[in-house]
């Protein structure tokens, strides 16, 4: 049986990555993405190299191209073995607590929580019917409150409450979520990649959208002895 998967801010960075990654390992991809033309271009590349990989319209932010999205796969494939939850943004008007627009914050979290959170329950029927659905939830060190909270931590001086916070929202998704579907064949984790030159980070990473694409695809076709609820990155598990 092919697997059918989806990854939501597909076009670029580290999506577009663990899309190539999945489709290589054989699985059939839905590279998703919310403008239409550079989802099908992305497309497009790989599906030119052989792979198994289709542009599928998703603004994590629309209800209605979330719902839209959801009937295709529907009607087209009929079930989900993996959703990837990748979109994601940073806003130039986040910073510190005292400093960081409440708006900039508010954006940041629509995409990165609510975003994700519509995604997942949109998706969630259709994992379903997998004999052993997958949902890696993209995190970062930056989203836990151990590390925020620990001067010794590379990350400590990163203070995004906006990402942060977002990314923090995310873990609590993965938490609750892992814990609703225990008992069922669903298994959801919270994978940090890495610090990965993208245009997200302005391309100051130390590993490539390859490398960071690596811990995300590995949750993402866990066998069926597959953990839930854990939050990991490169090095090993990240303290909540
Ligand atoms: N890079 C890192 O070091 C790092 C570290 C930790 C976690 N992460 C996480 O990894 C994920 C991917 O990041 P990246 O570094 O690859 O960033 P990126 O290169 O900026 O790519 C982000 C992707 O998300 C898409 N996106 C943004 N808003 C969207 C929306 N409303 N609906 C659908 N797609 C949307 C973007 O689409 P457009 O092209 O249309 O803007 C783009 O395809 C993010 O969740 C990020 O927080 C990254």
């Amino acid at each position: 049986m092919v697997r059918i998967a989806l990854v939501t801010g597909a076009n670029k960075g580290i999506g577009l990555e663990i899309v190539r990654q999945l489709a290589e390992a054989g699985v059939q991809v839905l590279l998703g993405a919310r403008d239409v033309g550079r989802g099908q271009a992305a497309a497009d590349g790989l599906a030119s190299k052989g792979l198994k990989v289709e542009a599928i319209q998703i603004d994590v932010t629309d209800g209605k191209s979330i719902a839209t999205a959801a009937a295709a796969v529907r009607g087209r494939q009929g079930r989900l073995d993996i959703l990837v939850n990748n979109a994601g943004i940073v806003d130039a008007e986040d910073g510190p607590p005292t400093m960081a627009s409440p708006e900039a914050a508010r954006r940041i979290m629509e995409t990165n929580f609510i975003g994700t959170l519509s995604v997942t329950q949109a998706m969630l029927p259709l994992l379903r019917q997998s004999p052993a659905g997958r949902i890696v939830n993209l995190s970062s060190s930056l989203g836990s409150l151990t590390v925020n909270g620990d001067p010794t931590s590379p990350y400590y001086s990163a203070r995004l409450i906006g990402y942060n916070a977002s990314k923090a929202a995310l873990n609590m998704l993965t938490v609750q979520l892992a814990a609703e579907l225990s008992g069922t064949p669903i298994a959801v984790n919270s994978v940090s990649p890495g610090y990965v030159k993208t245009d997200l980070t302005g391309h100051t990473g130390y590993m490539t959208p390859e490398e960071g694409a690596r811990l995300p695809v590995k949750y993402a076709l866990l066998g069926e002895d597959a953990v839930s609820g854990r939050f990991v990155e490169p090095d090993g598990e990240t303290p909540w």
